[in-house]
């Protein structure tokens, strides 16, 4: 049984891959040996068929330690400092987390796979549309990035640390996501959107930066797509349009009926955000759509199943 190792699992992608991988054993019996590992306790409700472990990535010790003792097959490192302005404003945190911690986990499965003849594990890292500057988007993964704040930068460098690996690598670059599960430590653009106006709050709402948005079970497909095809190289995984800011934020209102009157526009330069943002990314999928068979649900698709997820979550509390 192959076992999947997944880092940051109390994250919104960590969280959804590990309930794709435990439908995956549903549906034909122990399929995949699951490993969740995330810093502290397990935020994940649905605490069954899955081993949780406590790992901060950072400790490049007790990285060793985990991948020795499981020698996972497949390492999904999900895992990363994701608040942008964060990074701008703590560049020593965000390098120990996006950078440093991505060398750790390459070199524990290098040595393993040096020790063990035969032992080919799948390293498949998580990377941004951050990467590039936003000058010329939709971009395709065989783009030149360059990256414009310290967040892009740590995942850029992370990335030509996993290309130039001797592992069986993947890249998966991917652009804002969205989705619903418990406990989760950041909110994202579709739920801060839906929770602010439905409390009739103003929100302003930037309509000079793009982006391809992604449902975050199509991203842990995604992955899984990646793992299943042992697939390796770059992969866009996103939605296949690319919209303003202004207009998913419109739409999120639309979807719920909520007060657009309460969205004030503004421009990227009001906001005075510590990190630059590229201004216009999205994604070229056609990569993913041929030699995965990723197929993403559509922005009102996904606000549907946000939807019903929502409704499902309000009549268990
Ligand atoms: N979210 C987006 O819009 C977006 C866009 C482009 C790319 N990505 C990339 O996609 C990946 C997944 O993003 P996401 O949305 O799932 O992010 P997320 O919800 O912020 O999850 C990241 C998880 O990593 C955990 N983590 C942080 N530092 C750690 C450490 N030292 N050791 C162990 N775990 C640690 C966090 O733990 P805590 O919960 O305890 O803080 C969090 O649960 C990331 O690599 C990100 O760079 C995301």
């Amino acid at each position: 049984m192959p076992s999947v190792l997944i880092t940051g699992s109390n994250g919104l992608l960590g969280q959804k891959l590990v309930y794709l991988l435990r439908e995956r054993n549903a549906q034909s019996k122990n399929r995949y040996q699951i490993i969740a590992c995330s810093r502290g306790i397990n935020r994940i409700t649905q605490k069954e068929g899955y081993t949780y472990l406590n790992l901060d990535i950072t400790d490049s010790q007790a990285v060793s330690k985990v991948f020795t003792t499981y020698k996972p097959d497949v390492v999904i490192n999900t895992a990363a400092i994701t608040n942008v302005d964060q990074c701008e404003t703590e560049p020593e945190a965000c390098d120990a987390v996006n950078i440093h911690a991505v060398n750790y986990q390459i070199q524990a499965l290098e040595k393993l796979q040096y020790d063990n003849p035969g032992y080919n594990p799948h390293f498949i890292h998580l990377s941004t549309d951050f990467v590039f500057d936003g000058q010329a988007g939709p971009y395709s993964e065989s783009d030149q990035p360059n990256p414009i704040s310290y967040y892009g930068h740590s995942k850029y460098k992370a990335e030509l640390l996993v290309q130039q690996s001797k592992l069986n690598w993947a890249v998966v670059r991917t652009i804002i996501v969205y989705g619903v599960v418990d406990n989760l430590s950041r909110s994202n653009l579709v739920l801060w959107a839906k929770e602010a106006l439905e409390k009739e709050q103003i929100i302003k709402v930037i309509n000079d930066q793009y982006r391809a948005p992604t449902l975050a079970e199509d991203l842990a497909e995604g992955c899984m797509l990646i793992a299943e095809k042992k697939a390796q190289g770059i992969f866009n995984i996103s939605s296949s349009k690319t919209y303003s800011i202004l207009e998913l934020v419109y739409l999120v209102a639309e979807y719920w009926n909520l007060n657009k009157e309460l969205i004030q526009i503004v421009s990227s330069s009001t906001l005075n955000q510590p990190a630059k943002r590229p201004p216009r990314t999205g994604f070229v999928i056609d990569k993913a759509v041929n030699v995965l068979g990723f197929k993403p649900k559509t922005f009102k698709e996904g606000l549907a199943l946000i939807d019903q997820q929502l409704n499902e979550l309000n009549k268990k509390h």
